[in-house]
């Protein structure tokens, strides 16, 4: 693949679409690693669109991670009612009391460092350090996966894809603006290159797809027999 040629597409495609998320910034300024930290918290359950007044709520009641530390159990829970899923909520807690307790209140500012706060997995470490942080993170979800399948019409089935597409996904990662990027893939995962009739008349790598080529673009990714 021309690797510089689809990058430059995509980001292209994204100056002029990316989506008006009220976490984030335009003109290439770098956002707060709390909020970025916190919108992809609320995002691992929920769409876009039900996941923002929860955000505009949280960061009005409590704008920074040490804030949020301070805060009592009973009333973040409460906040969270309607988000779903507690566990995440009590995971939500004890990583900003980390933050608050541990490193001053700073989010530590490499994958790494991010990984090792309590309740962060891999898919959350990723996206803070390259969307917050500016580093080559592969940040790799679900629409992620979608997209690779198709561009690379990949012939092995979810769930085993997935090391593969991962790989795939790491291979177009580069220095710049990686959060950029990380966002434009999820982007265009979620707008264009849909799960079901996928609008390829709207996608900026209909050129270099694989599975646009084969003239049935939604037969990817495979499933596996049942
Ligand atoms: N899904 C989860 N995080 C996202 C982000 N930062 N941009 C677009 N879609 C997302």
């Amino acid at each position: 693949a021309d690797v510089p040629a689809l990058r430059a597409a995509l980001l292209d495609w994204y100056d002029a679409h990316a989506r008006p998320l009220v976490w984030r910034t335009t003109g290439g300024v770098r956002p707060d690693p709390y909020r970025v930290w916190l919108s992809e918290v609320m995002l691992q359950q929920t769409t876009t669109v039900h996941a923002a007044p929860y955000f505009e709520a949280f960061t009005a009641r409590w704008p920074t991670v040490s804030d949020l530390a301070a805060a009592a159990d009973a009333e973040v829970m409460a906040a969270w009612a309607g988000l779903g899923y507690y566990a995440r909520a009590r995971n939500l807690l004890a990583c900003a009391r980390a933050v608050a307790r541990d490193h001053g209140g700073v989010f530590p500012d490499t994958e790494a460092g991010l990984l090792a706060l309590p309740g962060v997995g891999p898919y959350t470490a990723a996206a803070v350090a390259a969307i917050a942080f500016g580093r080559p993170a592969n940040v790799v979800d679900g629409n992620v996966e979608r997209v690779m399948a198709r561009l690379f019409a990949v012939g092995t089935p979810l769930p085993a894809a997935k090391p593969e597409l991962r790989r795939l996904a790491a291979s177009l990662v580069a220095d710049d603006r990686p959060g950029d990027w990380a966002q434009a893939l999820m982007d265009l995962g979620a707008t264009v290159c849909r799960p079901g009739r996928p609008l390829c008349h709207a996608c900026p790598l209909t050129v270099r797809c694989a599975a646009f080529a084969s003239g049935t673009p939604e037969r990817w990714p495979l499933k596996a027999p049942k």
